[in-house]
Formats: structure tokens, sequence, C-alpha cells
């Protein structure tokens, strides 16, 4: 057996769906949750074996994320298919804001460029996850290949280079799971027909949002917390304006709300998905935490920036 390959989860703390239009978002690494990826020899080329889903794809009959990926990989080094099986297990939840995809094609990217020893960096890896990204998403942003990649906290525009930077202190956050799978690519559809219909309307949503990320930046180089926090809240009530709110998000958001989170959103697609809240301290991040889980929902805590 070869080594192993990881590469971990992400979420969007400002910016989401605005990004797909061009505005800018910040995504964070989840670095406690991981997709793992490791090779052993096969036969008969490469075999992806999804472990958790008990699905084998075969690079000659399926056009999945993985097949596409490895396509690219073996096109851009010029290699012949090994007879190689790539184990693939993840800890992430599909189809919930995670970014379950890009972690499980990075990983699976890492796997196979260090079967063949190849070395790419954190922007070519993360250019290949795009190509898969987009069998599963339609018309990704980008944000999450980057973000799971570079495994940094990066701001993010559609088209540039992504900017990674240094958050001012160690932030805690609490993931609350409403359980609702809700597909990104239909929460982004249903965004683009609504911006169809209403286009000013929309477009002064995205701008307002473009102000919160911008300031959202700010406010966690110079670790102002509280500033986060508030900056949570506003853009939380504009992802509800432009209509990827859902009930059990609301309920959520509540919960932390009571319990002392700084600020509180859902993350990532919405109509379902995760809710990412702000705690100040440890005992409210845990406190936050308990209150979902004994609510019936899956929580989850972590954080990001530095160690105090
Ligand atoms: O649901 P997620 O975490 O994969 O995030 C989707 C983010 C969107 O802005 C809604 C779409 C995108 O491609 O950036």
């Amino acid at each position: 057996m070869e080594g192993r390959f990881t590469a971990p989860g992400k979420i969007i703390l400002f910016g989401e769906h605005a990004v797909v239009y061009g505005k800018p978002a910040i995504a964070i690494p989840v670095s406690g949750m991981r997709a793992t990826a490791w090779s052993e020899p096969g036969e008969n080329g490469i075999t992806i074996n999804a472990m958790d889903v008990n699905k084998k794809i075969k690079l000659s009959t399926d056009k999945n994320q993985f097949s596409v990926l490895a396509q690219s990989i073996l096109a851009i080094t010029d290699r012949q298919e090994p007879n190689l099986t790539i184990n693939l297990t993840s800890k992430l939840p599909q189809g919930s804001g995670m970014g379950s995809s890009a972690a499980t094609s990075t990983a699976v990217c890492r796997a196979l460029s260090g079967h063949l020893g190849v070395d790419l960096d954190a922007n070519e890896i993360s250019e290949l996850v795009f190509e898969a990204e987009k069998i599963v998403h339609g018309t990704p942003s980008g944000i999450d290949n980057t973000v799971v990649a570079y495994e940094m906290p990066v701001y993010f525009i559609k088209g540039q280079n992504p900017e990674t930077f240094e958050p001012g202190k160690l932030f805690r956050l609490v993931i609350g799971d409403t359980g609702i799978e809700a597909p990104t690519k239909e929460t982004v559809a249903n965004v683009r027909k609504a911006w169809q219909n209403e286009p000013g309307l929309m477009e002064g949503y995205f701008d307002e949002i473009e102000k919160i990320t911008r300031n959202g930046k700010i406010a966690i180089e110079s670790g102002n917390a509280e500033q986060v926090g508030e900056l949570m809240d506003e853009n939380h009530e504009l992802l509800n304006s432009i209509g990827v709110g859902h009930k059990i998000l609301e309920e959520l958001v509540e919960i932390a709300r009571e319990k002392g989170a700084l600020g509180a959103k859902l993350t990532g697609g919405g109509g379902g998905g995760n809710m990412v809240a702000l705690a100040e301290d440890k005992e409210t991040q845990k406190k936050i935490c308990e209150a979902i889980t004994e609510a019936g929902y899956s929580a989850y805590q972590t954080s990001f920036g530095e160690q105090v």
C-alpha cells in the first residue's frame, strides 16, 4: 500500500451565490473533516473505489468527477493509464455545503499524482479539481477547489488568482447540519432564474453581499470577532432575500444566537445543508454545539486562524 493522501472540507463564511456573479467570497478550510485516498496495485487500468458509497469507477466506462479528473492528470503528465486501485473514503457529508466533492477529488488527485511521482502545486491541483467540479456542480465559481487545495482562508473572485490571507486571531465556529440535502446545482439554478426575472433587484442584493464580504475580510484580518459576527448575520438576511433560506436553517440560526453566538448564517448553497455560527469562546462554542445536538441535528466544532 502506498501513502495516504488527504484533503479538508470547507465552509463559506461570506459571499456564496454572489460569487457566481463576479463578487468576492471568503471560504475557510475545515481541517478536522477530511477525505482520504490511497492507492494499491490494481488491474485493467485505474479503478476508483468509492468505499462510502460502495461504488467502483472505471476510467474507460464511467464519466464522473473522478474519471474526468484522472483522465486530465494522465493527459497533463503524458502518462499511460496504470493498473491501479485508488481507495477513497470521506468524513464529509455530501450535498451540504462542506465541499465534499472538491475534497474527494483533491484527495484522489494527490493519490494519483503521488503514485505517478508527479509533484503538483496547490494551483495545479485546484485547476484539475475545478474540471471535476464542473461535472458535479454545472457552473461552479471555483471557490471550493481553491480553498480545499490551498488549505488556507481564501478571498476569492471568479477568474482571478486566489488570494490567501491570515486571520488576526483564532475564530471558533459551530457548523450545524439541517440534514437536508440541497444540491448546489439546484440552488444556483434557482438563483439564476430569480436573477433573470428581476436582475436589478438581485444585483442590488449581490452588491450588498459584496460590501459585507470586503468588510468581513478586514474584520477577520484584524481579529474583530464581534464585527465578523454582525456581518454574518447581515449576510444571512441577504441570502434569505435571494431565496436560498430554509426553515430548519432559521431554527439552527435561532438556537445559535440564543446560546450567545456572535453571528450565524447559512453557508454554501443553502436551501438546506449547513449553518455556521461564530462563538466568542470555547464555552459558548460548546453550548451552541450541544443545543443543536439536543434539538436533534448534527453539529461540529471547528476553528481557523492562529492558535492563542
Ligand atoms: O454548497 P457549496 O458549499 O458547494 O457552495 C456553493 C457556493 C455557491 O456560491 C452557491 C456556488 C459556487 O459555485 O460558488
